[in-house]
């Protein structure tokens, strides 16, 4: 297989943001959560990478799925169903794209939803494509309409029309396509207009790895990296990962670093507990950030409901970043709830903070 990137990979355009810590340890969130962040962890990032759909741990069902939709798509010797993965970052949506281009031997194409601009960005890629290449679209709800519309009849009918003059003069040449696949990855799916999300056939999502599965992927990657760990530091850095492959290579890393000047360069469970301590995860795996989240809504907003931009806005963050990447995790442990009228804390959020929750809080969050 070749791999053809026409765009660097795009990164969202997120404020850089560091937390203050011990020992320079610290990371923010967008370092575990942005692929790009950081050069060199982005390279090493590309050789943890799966590169067999069966080194992918976890997520079963998605697995199962896809290995019936290549096989069968195999047999027949057509084009995969255009797919969409959705799901918060880190957990492996650009991995299972990547994965699907290799297990059916075929080119790989990427771009992303902001780096494209004109119909004629598309026109070159689409037209490039050969019998049953992937062609992958991140942050495909950031796509521009007149882009989607112009993808619609591709998707569809494997055609685009071309417009080759503007004005009085203007033209539009109809250009067949082969069949390909289009492979999409979204945070906010709710964003994708519904035209677009119809005309996937395949619609995954992704969700948060149990600790048993990034235990795996800890492992794994400690093999790779040549990184002694024994499997009580691996339990430890695993629980603290927010569910998030990303976050648990980079946490793996990062307690390397510590394990090498502190500990001989071996990652035992104490070792990994006073590093991970040091970066300020605490042992939900949540963070500075999680943290300030939830005060602020039990603190400043006595629990909620509150909207989102507010608590953005009070928390310094900009909206979609709380939303996309602080959120998912923090409703899926059950410290947020989600309500018509804003974000409420939950009894657990309360305890979490060591504050005792207002009567009745308990008996509605806490089943
Ligand atoms: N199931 C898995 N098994 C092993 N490693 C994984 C798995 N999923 C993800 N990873 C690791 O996590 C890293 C991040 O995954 P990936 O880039 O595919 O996430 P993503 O969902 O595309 O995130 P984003 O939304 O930020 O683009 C990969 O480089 C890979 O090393
Ligand atoms: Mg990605």
């Amino acid at each position: 297989m070749r791999f053809v990137s026409l765009d660097p990979y795009h990164c969202p355009q997120l404020p850089p943001r560091s937390l203050d810590g011990a020992a320079g340890l610290t990371m923010s969130r967008l370092e575990v959560t942005t692929p790009g962040a950081l050069p060199d962890e982005g390279r090493s990032e590309s050789s943890l990478r799966p590169s067999r759909l069966d080194e992918f741990v976890g997520q079963d069902q998605v697995k199962t799925s896809l290995q019936i939709a290549i096989d069968a798509a195999r047999g027949r010797g057509d084009a995969l169903d255009h797919t969409l993965f959705f799901g918060p970052p880190g957990l492996g949506k650009t991995t299972l794209a990547m994965l699907m281009a290799k297990e059916l031997g075929v080119q790989y194409r990427t771009s992303s939803g902001p780096a494209l601009e004109r119909p004629g960005d598309l026109v070159g890629l689409l037209t490039g494509l050969e019998p049953r290449d992937i062609l992958f679209i991140d942050e495909i709800h950031r796509l521009r309409p007149t882009l989607e519309e112009f993808l619609y009849p591709a998707m569809e009918d494997f055609r685009v029309d071309v417009r080759i003059a503007d004005g009085p003069n203007a033209q539009t040449i109809p250009m067949t396509l082969e069949h390909f696949t289009l492979v999409g990855a979204t945070t906010r799916f709710g964003q994708l207009t519904p035209p677009m999300r119809a005309r996937f056939g395949l619609v995954e999502r992704l969700s948060f790895y149990p600790p048993e599965d990034l235990e795996r992927i800890v492992h794994r990657s400690a093999a790779i990296l040549h990184i002694a760990i024994e499997p009580a530091g691996a339990v430890e850095i695993a629980r603290r990962s927010r569910g998030t492959p990303r976050v648990a290579n980079r946490l793996l890393r990062r307690v390397r670093d510590f394990a090498e000047v502190r500990a001989e360069g071996r990652i035992t469970a104490a070792v990994a507990d006073e590093a991970l301590a040091r970066l300020n995860v605490d042992e939900f795996g949540l963070d500075d950030m999680d943290t300030r989240i939830l005060a602020t809504i039990i603190e400043k907003f006595g629990g909620g409901p509150v909207g989102l931009a507010t608590v953005a806005a009070a928390v310094g963050e900009d909206a979609g970043t709380v939303e996309e990447v602080y959120e998912p995790y923090l409703l899926q442990q059950g410290f947020l709830d989600r309500t018509p009228r804003g974000r409420v804390a939950t009894a657990q959020a309360y305890r979490r903070l060591g504050i005792t929750p207002p009567a009745g809080q308990g008996s509605i969050f806490d089943t």
